[in-house]
């Protein structure tokens, strides 16, 4: 190093020594050189510990006032307590998508229909000779409160269908059917096969099941539904795409 301070006027632009590797090769025999900080590229040098330790603040104050506060996250800023969730004004209006009254009684009539179909046939043709049919039948798209009180209480031949006479008897198959299942599956039978009935409502056929329990139990017969029975049942009649509730089986109330 002595004869160093010699050479200082004229800095290393002229040696060939490289400094970095100088000093590598010196740090690994330790001295002062080998407790020199190495150099690095350009752009890469460390970073100030300033910086650092402002950085780390920053990000730690940040922290705290969002943890603390929690005003930025808080569900409970958003939700009071004793808030209840109220319906939202679409689930407040009528959520069941009305159907149109025909259609609708068809369907909930075919349904209940599997009570008569093994005798009367899915077509509604019946069976020759045994058991009369319902296409065609004037018992069927005549005055429904005879219709009635043949499906709930059932029917003592001799009985003329179609221009035959059967002699047979039917039980009372539809002694179960509310008004809807009655409504329905009269209103489907007086509407399928080329039938040309119309619809049958819960509110008429509720009428019918109150005459037939007036009447008292016991089958029909063709004589007594033709003196006392031939009539249609009362009610206000629904168009065939009048729009029901599926649910009450009530018409919809028009919306504007
Ligand atoms: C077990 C067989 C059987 C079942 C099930 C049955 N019926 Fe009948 N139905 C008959 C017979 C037989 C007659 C004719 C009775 C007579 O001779 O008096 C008849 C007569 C009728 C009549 C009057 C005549 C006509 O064809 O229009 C109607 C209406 C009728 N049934 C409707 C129904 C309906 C609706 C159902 C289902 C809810 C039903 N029946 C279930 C056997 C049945």
């Amino acid at each position: 190093m002595a004869d160093s301070s010699s050479r200082d006027l004229r800095p290393d632009l002229d040696e060939t020594i490289n400094v970095p590797e100088a000093h590598a090769a010196l740090s690994s025999s330790a001295g002062a050189a080998g407790r020199e900080k190495s150099l690095r590229e350009n752009g890469m040098e460390p970073v100030t510990l300033y910086l650092i330790v402002i950085s780390a603040i920053i990000v730690l104050a940040g922290g705290a006032v969002m943890g603390q506060g929690g005003a930025f996250f808080g569900y409970n800023e958003l939700v009071k307590d004793g808030y209840m969730r109220g319906k939202s004004p679409i689930a407040e209006e009528d959520p069941v998508i009305p159907l149109a009254a025909l259609a609708f009684l068809q369907k909930e009539g075919q349904k209940n229909y599997s009570a008569c179909s093994g005798c009367h046939q899915p077509s509604g043709a019946g069976q020759p000779g045994s058991i009369p049919p319902l296409a065609g039948s004037e018992w069927v798209n005549g005055n429904t409160e005879k219709l009635l009180l043949i499906m709930h209480n059932g029917v003592q031949g001799p009985i003329e269908v179609a221009g035959a006479t059967y002699s047979t008897q039917m039980e009372a198959i539809g002694a179960n059917f509310g008004p809807k299942e009655m409504a329905a599956v009269m209103t489907y039978i007086r509407t399928s096969w080329g039938n040309t009935g119309d619809i049958v409502t819960p509110e008429m056929a509720a009428v019918g099941l109150d005459i037939s329990k007036q009447r008292g139990g016991g089958k029909t017969t063709a004589e007594e539904l033709k003196k006392s029975h031939d009539k249609m049942l009362p009610g206000a009649k629904w168009a065939p795409d009048l729009l029901i509730d599926p649910e009450t089986w009530a018409p919809v109330a028009a919306e504007e």
